[in-house]
């Protein structure tokens, strides 16, 4: 465990739990401390870019829960006063934990729900042990939607409270419920089949009889390991950047840097998840609405799990708690919020020389190690973990892990499987995608940033090109928004390039870090349809902006029950000149999912993301300077082995 530190707050460091306190009761005073304010965010206010002394600010996003209204503040907390008040009618932030509990005991209470339940031969009992999943309703113009703050409410049979409830959807009952007026406005009763009689679980005692030939893998540090963390701010070797969590983006990484013979050179401002969408590609009535923000609708950050040594992650492991807002202006610490740790991941780099005498073959090679900082956050039936790995070549990565379970649905023995696939008897997985919208604001050696498109191609045939094997990588740039909005082209091996114009490597050239997209896919949904319009971004795997401070969230700062065309679509219109800019890469990594019969009970992880690489920024490998353990240094064979060995083979 390495020891943390208590220096100076940093101006990018997260709120403590002091500070989320004290910010919520400036406001809470402010409005004349109502009973009904609750919070939704209490967060750091980074200072703008560039903005060296700024006071340490918070901003908030409250909510009225009697009459509805949002209202954005912030707070200057070296002054303890209350700078600026936005009320947003019409927005709806994420529903408040408080405000899913009372939707649901609205739902259990409600005369024509429970009458439905019990058309469909359900007794008070069954009733009762049921379970509610709550959904956000997305926008498809109804009056529902457009003046009322609401959630719908779907519902799965249960044996017993700890169930794997997903096994036995009842299908096509669904009940709108008004968060304000605390009531169930609609219940939609579609003719379904009935749910089915079993469900399988995942929990210990279901999952036998357990496999027996496992033996310990033990991973140990006996030095401790290679980082150290001093408050926010990590060093590995020559990484180095500040990691916190957010409420909303979850785990977020600043100011990543490169320490390079003496001097710390910026790759990354700020990097992080800004949106999430999962739309559904089924369109009866339980599944077409299911298109879920889960970052703006929902907040990952304020939904990250409490990790657990050797559990979430196995080894010799840091960890960085999180803060956030309790909703009545407290302070909610998450133990173990993001876990920071080295992994093995096998070889750096490797040659074998093999002599043309007797001295025979001889290698070199270095392990490679990887730094990894994760969190894993829980968004109802899901699971996502988000790690970043930063490597010993200058690289680094981010992956996402999707895991927990998949949406279910009940279907007929003979359902013809055209936008699901059977997952057991009478039960299916509905197909669907997930898109991920990363953050990245990039800073190679400097503001002043171009991003190119490159794409390898062959050269025309001609005198050029006269055995027609000739091909070259052709980069364009990016050079203004209206040019913003790229796609993956995997048979051109396209990557996108972040070079810096107005500095020179020493070779001449611009340094530079390259994109390079994951496994990935397109949005199926129309793009005529409502959430490829309130979800743009997840269109096209790459947009560039130019920086602007207000512009963080790529589907708007409300995207819960949002009309179409917020965030990208807007900020691309101005246009804004991209050439040796401070742009912003918006990269949407995309994870088509036909659910199989494995997926079910329990998904196992599967797995999406993207790289950066170095590209110029170095002049040679980077990893040369990594020592190669004494005993890996040494002849592997003798010509006179391989001879006496492979008598037959003396030619080779
Ligand atoms: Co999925």
């Amino acid at each position: 465990m390495v020891t943390q530190a208590t220096p100076r707050t940093h101006p990018l460091d997260p709120l403590s739990a002091d500070e989320i306190v004290r910010a919520s009761s400036i406001i809470s005073e402010q409005f004349g401390s109502p009973e009904s304010l609750r919070f939704l965010l209490v967060a750091a206010l980074e200072p703008a870019k560039g903005v060296s002394e700024a006071p340490r600010a918070a901003e908030a996003i409250c909510i009225n829960i009697d009459s509805g209204l949002t209202t954005e503040a912030v707070v200057d907390l070296d002054a303890g006063a209350v700078t600026s008040i936005t009320e947003l009618p019409g927005v709806q932030p994420p529903a408040l934990f408080e405000e899913y509990e009372r939707a649901e005991a609205a739902i259990r209470a409600d005369a024509g729900w429970r009458t439905a339940m019990s058309l469909r031969g359900l007794n008070d009992q069954q009733i009762d042990l049921s379970f509610i999943h709550l959904w956000p309703t997305g926008n498809f113009g109804s009056r529902w939607e457009t003046e009322h703050r609401i959630l719908k409410g779907i519902v799965y049979l249960r044996d017993e409270p700890d169930d794997n409830a997903y096994g036995r959807p009842v299908e096509g009952l669904i009940a709108v419920v008004d968060l304000a007026a605390n009531r169930v406005l609609e219940v939609i009763d579609a003719p379904s089949p009935v749910p089915p009689v079993t469900s399988l679980r995942f929990d210990h005692d279901h999952g036998g009889p357990h496999r027996e030939d496992l033996k310990p893998l033990d991973i140990i540090q006996s030095e401790g390991p290679s980082f150290t963390l001093e408050g926010h701010l990590l060093r590995w070797q020559q990484w180095q950047m500040r990691v916190s969590l957010h409420p909303r983006e979850g785990l977020v990484l600043h100011q990543i840097g490169y320490e390079d013979n003496g001097q710390l050179r910026p790759i990354c401002y700020r990097a992080s998840l800004a949106e999430m969408v999962v739309p559904y590609g089924d369109a009866s009535v339980g599944h077409y609405f299911k298109n879920a923000f889960d970052s703006g609708e929902c907040g990952i950050g304020r939904l990250v799990n409490s990790l657990e040594l050797g559990c979430d992650c196995l080894g010799e492991i840091t960890y960085l708690d999180g803060v956030v807002t309790d909703e009545r202006g407290g302070a909610r610490t998450i133990k173990n919020a993001i876990c920071i740790h080295e992994e093995d991941v096998g070889l750096l780099w490797k040659h074998t020389y093999r002599h043309p005498d007797e001295r025979g073959s001889q290698s070199w090679l270095r392990r490679s190690r990887r730094l990894v900082i994760s969190t894993i956050a829980t968004v109802d039936n899901y699971d996502y973990g988000f790690y970043w790995y930063f490597y010993q070549d200058g690289a680094w990565e981010h992956e996402v892990k999707a895991t927990g379970i998949v949406q279910t649905m009940a279907i007929e023995d003979d359902d013809p499987q055209v936008t699901r696939h059977k997952i057991g008897q009478r039960l299916a997985g509905v197909h669907h995608q997930h898109f991920l919208s990363y953050r990245l604001d990039m800073e190679v050696d400097g503001r002043q940033n171009t991003v190119f498109e490159v794409d390898t191609v062959p050269l025309p045939l001609g005198p050029e090109n006269p055995y027609h094997n000739a091909f070259t990588a052709q980069a364009t740039p990016i050079a203004d928004e209206s040019l913003s909005g790229r796609e993956v082209n995997a048979s051109a091996g396209r990557h996108w390039r972040i070079a810096n114009d107005s500095v020179r490597n020493p070779l001449g050239e611009p340094p530079a870090y390259v994109l390079t997209p994951g496994a990935t896919v397109s949005m199926m949904a129309d793009e005529q349809s409502i959430i490829a319009q309130r979800a743009a971004f997840a269109r096209k795997q790459l947009w560039v902006t130019a920086y602007d401070f207000a512009q963080r969230y790529p589907a708007g700062d409300y995207p819960a029950q949002s009309e179409p065309g917020l965030g990208i679509p807007e900020w691309i219109d101005s246009n804004r000149s991209l050439e040796q800019a401070d742009v912003v890469l918006w990269y949407t990594v995309g994870m088509n999912h036909l659910v199989r019969p494995e997926d079910w009970p329990v998904m196992p992880v599967q797995r999406a993301g993207f790289s950066l690489k170095p590209w110029g920024f170095f002049d040679r490998n980077p990893g040369l300077d990594v020592p190669q353990p004494d005993h890996c240094e040494h002849d592997i064979e003798r010509r006179t082995d391989l001879q006496a060995h492979h008598p037959h083979n003396s030619h080779s």
